[in-house]
């Protein structure tokens, strides 16, 4: 802010304040010597009005909030460029600032916490009860927004609770999944393989390979969606559909696994338009400690599934 506006916020607001002060007391009046029944001298339907001075506490609250006000602007920032003098900010008060120091505080009290289960296997910090309490918390916090409060996904989110993974289920590859996030790029097929195409193979894809029953009604030749399927996407999804993790592509042959539906509608929606499904990376957010807890705690929640199971 340049000179001029600095004075110019701060001589409008000192002198504002000044103008109320003045008003205040000047529209003050003392109690009135003979009691208080005199009235305006006006009725309303017979309602009158008395001539009363303003009670003493309305009175001071007024004072308070202009004190209040003296105080706030001394002490933070708000006349023009005057930084404040609110004790521990030697450059002045600001919302980052406080939120920094709040973050520098709470890492100093857990940091060393969080710095002891990242030196241990992720396995291991799996089965230690405080920290999957720990990693349920920060799951609830910066997970479940997408991945749902009891971990089980909804359409475009996949289930962190179940053995479908679309890029590992391993400890390392859970954990590199949360730490630097991962894009889903499934190409849109429409314009390549034409709408017969797309039907085609969507058929294929639904019957022989997830082995989910088709409609009566769905006119489809398996024969050539087979063809489709092995020129143009054995490539990702593999010659017998079970995936390929290193790029994400899910396993054709696990419906249950599927995040964009089963029905014959959205899976042709799926290949003629193709799917970028984004899990951010969480290391800028949350450092690579959190993770470490989070992936143990992602990591555990599929284990029970899978005991569960068996
Ligand atoms: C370049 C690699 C690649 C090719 C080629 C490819 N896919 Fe995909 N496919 C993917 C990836 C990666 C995903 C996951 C997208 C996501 O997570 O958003 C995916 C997702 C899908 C899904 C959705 C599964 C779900 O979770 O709901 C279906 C169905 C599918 N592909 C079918 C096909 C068919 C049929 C073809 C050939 C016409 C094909 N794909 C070609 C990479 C590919
Ligand atoms: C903005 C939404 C969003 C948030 C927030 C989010 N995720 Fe994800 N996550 C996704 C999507 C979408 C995918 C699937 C990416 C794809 O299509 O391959 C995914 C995938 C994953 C995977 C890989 C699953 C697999 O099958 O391989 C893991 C693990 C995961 N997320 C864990 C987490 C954890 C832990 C957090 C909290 C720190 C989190 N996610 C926060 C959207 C999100």
């Amino acid at each position: 802010m340049t000179t001029f506006w600095s004075w110019y916020i701060t001589i409008l607001t000192i002198a504002t304040l000044v103008a109320l002060l003045w008003l205040v007391f000047a529209t003050r009046k003392g109690e009135p010597k003979g009691g208080t029944d005199k009235t305006m001298g006006h009725s309303f339907d017979g309602i009158e009005e008395y001539d009363n001075p303003l009670p003493k506490w309305w009175f001071m609250l007024f004072i308070g909030t202009i004190a209040f006000t003296a105080v706030y602007l001394v002490l933070y920032p708000g006349l023009g460029n005057w930084k404040g003098i609110f004790p521990g900010y030697e450059n002045g008060w600001t919302q980052v600032g406080q939120w920094q120091r709040e973050m520098d505080k709470a890492d100093a009290q857990y940091g060393p916490i969080f710095a002891k289960y990242a030196a241990m296997p992720i396995t291991e910090v799996a089965k230690d009860e405080a920290a999957m309490k720990m990693g349920g918390r920060l799951f609830s916090t910066y997970c479940a927004i997408c991945h749902g409060s009891d971990a089980k996904g909804s359409m475009g989110f996949p289930n962190l609770t179940d053995k479908h993974w679309r890029w590992g289920g391993e400890p390392d590859a859970i954990q590199a999944s949360i730490l630097n996030g991962r894009l889903g790029v499934m190409p849109g097929w429409g314009a390549v393989i034409g709408e017969e195409g797309v039907k085609n193979v969507a058929a294929y894809v639904r019957q022989d390979l997830a082995k989910l029953k088709l409609a009566d009604d769905v006119q489809a030749d398996l024969g050539k969606g087979k063809e489709i399927y092995a020129t143009n996407c054995s490539v990702c999804h593999g010659a017998e559909g079970k995936g390929m993790p290193m790029l994400g592509a899910p396993d054709l042959t696990s419906p249950a696994g599927w995040i964009y539906g089963t029905s014959m509608a959205q899976l042709q929606q799926t290949i003629r338009y193709g799917r970028n499904g984004q899990m951010p990376a969480q290391e800028p957010y949350l450092g690579a400690d959190k993770v470490h807890i989070l992936a143990a705690y992602v990591y555990s929640l599929s284990q029970q599934a899978e005991a569960g199971a068996q």
